[in-house]
């Protein structure tokens, strides 16, 4: 596709696309092939339409640290309409409630982005992540407890359903401050919110949340608590700006969805990639304290990101030797910086023991720049909970894997485990 000039013609897309069975089934090879022969390449995006993908990790890093690519399409100039808003109108969710979930912080650039993260920043803090470890050892253990009533016929329990999913979304209703009551409803909108293959159960979920969350706000500000709810509702910077309504729903509205199946894959790769690498999880379980340096390796090794968003350049920029025009979307595959061997030694060696020297040599799944993580200390924290607990707890795990192999979705942005069969093992 390239013209004589070097430059790939966006008008006539071929290359690599995001749906291809083959790069979805091994993303690593499939990735990790386009990285080492076109690091810039233009491929397809779900809809057949034109994608740059990028995969080497400097230029990852180069794409989610510069401001010329921007994550909200209307930040280009000439691009009117909002693609992704439009998308879920037409995939069928209410016309008044699509803003809620198409202007998160994710979609934002500066200057709303910097003052949203601003604000945020001030109540989602290392500290408050900090004082719910208790709280989350207790959600943890009490799901461990209950995992041998969900055995099938067969001894084995489903990890996914009974534990990786779970765990996050409790873990986010105990942050937020939704009573316990409401949790049930709140994790079946939480898988419901991200059920794209069901537009009106996830319209249900997305009106379901915002309307709640609109109630709890409405509560709060009448007998304020000490939870992330009450510290949104009452932050304010230095110039007494402060989140609007819409801005508060908006957030939790995305800690839901950006916190939820992330955590709850996290949790299941890394406990597949851990039992299939004995000596590893020999490694952790000798010594507790690798643990926050393990989940580190098991992000860069079988992180769940695949992809970031979109991101749309607003001028014409050079990388890797090709020309993205202004306005052409691009995606940093994460999965192949992750893989890198100009970055990482030994990249497909999965080693909890790895150290990383400097954050400039650290893996990109919880991706960089301005946009990184907002919830990676509550993430990680939760993954140090959930693999030491569920190993010392189940000493004798062992998987339950069909022949041919785990059952990953075929969804692009995101490795996802259908299932993950355990037989506890226990006595
Ligand atoms: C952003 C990954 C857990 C909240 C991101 C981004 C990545 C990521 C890659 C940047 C995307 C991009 O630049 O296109 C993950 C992974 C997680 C995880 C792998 C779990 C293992 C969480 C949790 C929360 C959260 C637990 C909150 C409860 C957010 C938010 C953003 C974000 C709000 C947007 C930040 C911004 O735009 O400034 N996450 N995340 N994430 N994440 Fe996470």
């Amino acid at each position: 596709m390239s013209t004589p000039t070097g430059r790939d013609s966006a008008a006539d897309p071929g290359g690599a696309a995001l749906t291809d069975p083959a790069l979805l089934a091994d993303p690593y090879t499939g990735f990790g092939r386009l990285r080492e022969t076109e690091p810039v390449t233009l491929g397809r995006n779900l809809d057949g339409s034109p994608l740059w993908i990028v995969t080497r990790h400097e230029d990852v890093r180069a794409v989610l640290d510069d401001p010329r690519f921007a994550n909200d399409p209307l930040s280009v100039p000439g691009i009117e309409t909002d693609k992704r808003a439009e998308l879920l109108v037409r995939m069928g969710l209410s016309e008044e409630y699509v803003a809620y979930m198409a202007d998160t912080l994710l979609d934002a650039d500066p200057p709303d982005h910097t003052r949203l993260r601003k604000l945020v920043s001030r109540a989602f803090t290392v500290r408050r992540v900090n004082a719910l470890r208790p709280r989350v050892e207790q959600i943890t253990d009490d799901l461990l407890d209950r995992l041998p009533d969900h055995a099938g016929d067969d001894g084995t329990v489903d990890l996914i359903e009974h534990f990786a999913y779970p765990l996050p979304i409790t873990v986010i209703c105990e942050m937020v401050g939704v009573p316990e009551e409401d949790r049930p409803l709140w994790r079946r909108w939480g898988n419901d919110l991200i059920q794209t293959d069901s537009p009106e159960r996830m319209d249900r979920a997305l009106v379901g949340t915002v309307e709640h969350v609109r109630a709890m706000i409405a509560k709060r500000r009448a007998d304020p608590g000490d939870d992330l709810l009450d510290a949104l509702i009452a932050v304010r910077d230095e110039d007494g700006d402060r989140l609007t309504e819409k801005e508060l729903i908006t957030m939790v509205l995305s800690l839901v969805i950006a916190g939820h199946e992330t955590t709850a894959n996290l949790i299941g790769n890394g406990t597949l990639a851990l039992l299939t690498h004995p000596d590893q999880l020999a490694l952790l379980r000798r010594d507790p304290e690798v643990a926050p340096r393990a989940v580190h390796e098991l992000m860069r090794w079988c992180g769940p990101v695949l992809g970031s968003r979109p991101r749309w350049p607003t001028e014409d920029v050079t990388l890797g030797g090709k020309l993205i025009r202004q306005g052409e979307p691009v995606m940093a595959m994460v999965v192949g910086a992750n893989r890198d061997p100009r970055r990482f030694e030994d990249p497909d060696r999965l080693d909890i023991s790895r150290t990383y020297a400097t954050r400039g040599e650290q893996h990109t799944g919880f991706g960089h720049g301005m946009h990184y993580c907002l919830g990676a200390a509550l993430a990680r924290q939760e993954g140090e909970v959930a693999f030491t607990r569920l190993f010392e707890r189940y000493p004798k795990l062992s998987p339950a894997v069909p022949e041919g192999g785990p059952e990953w979705h075929p969804r692009p942005g995101l490795r996802r485990l259908v299932r993950l069969p355990l037989h506890l093992g226990r006595g």
